[in-house]
């Protein structure tokens, strides 16, 4: 892939991602609870990189074309939404699913079904709908909606050991699974505490 056909490649993902981030802010806006406010800590968004597109392709031992992108990458758009309570996520989530101009393509709920390793997450991938001229085509994003507590465990779990190989990785591997269950437990009593 050359670097004029990544960014020809990634604009209408960049509309896609633009289009859902607002459809979430306005969602965010439009949910209000008066003990505890607005569901949305914050939004981040980002578009994978030419490089990491390219990785990703070769472990699934594609070649890294513009074809082999569009068709195999579900998250070369992607929004991670942090909430403060899981609750607020499954709101969010039922507020996007009931906007049907969109596909959804794929759900993963590491909620209720955490991974093995600890990691909690609620993933989803939609196709948003683009319209151009004489067209409408869907370009999926991946969103990953996490609490504070889920997203402060994965970042940490992502910069010590995802995808790494360390000797020490079964120690590890169960330390963290312990520290996934007292943040979940964190975060159960400070449910419990709202009024
Ligand atoms: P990928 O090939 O990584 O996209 O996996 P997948 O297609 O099976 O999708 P999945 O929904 O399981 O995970 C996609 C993304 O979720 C990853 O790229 C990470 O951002 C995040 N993720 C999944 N599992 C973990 C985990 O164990 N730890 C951390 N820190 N992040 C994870
Ligand atoms: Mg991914």
């Amino acid at each position: 892939m050359t670097n004029e056909q990544y960014y020809e490649l990634i604009t209408p993902y960049e509309d896609a991602c633009k289009v859902l981030m607002t459809k979430l802010e306005i969602l965010n806006h439009s949910i209000y609870n008066k003990e505890v406010g607005h569901p949305v800590h914050h939004i981040q968004s980002r578009i994978k990189s030419k490089k990491s597109m390219e990785d990703k392709l070769n472990r699934q031992d594609l070649t890294d074309s513009v074809i082999n992108a569009k068709d195999h990458l579900m998250d070369i758009a992607g929004i991670r939404v942090i909430c403060f309570f899981p609750e607020e996520i499954y709101d969010l989530v039922n507020g996007l699913k009931c906007q049907n101009d969109m596909l959804v393509i794929k759900e993963k709920d590491y909620i209720k079904n955490p991974k093995p390793n600890g990691y909690r997450s609620f993933h989803i991938v939609l196709g948003v709908p683009l319209h151009c001229m004489d067209a409408m085509e869907y370009y999926p994003v991946e969103v990953q909606f996490r609490t504070l507590s889920m997203d402060f465990w994965a970042s940490m779990e992502h910069r010590i050991c995802y995808k790494k190989n360390r000797q020490d990785k079964e120690i590890v591997k169960h330390e963290l699974q312990q520290y996934a269950s007292m943040l979940e437990q964190i975060e159960c009593r400070f449910g419990q505490l709202r009024l």
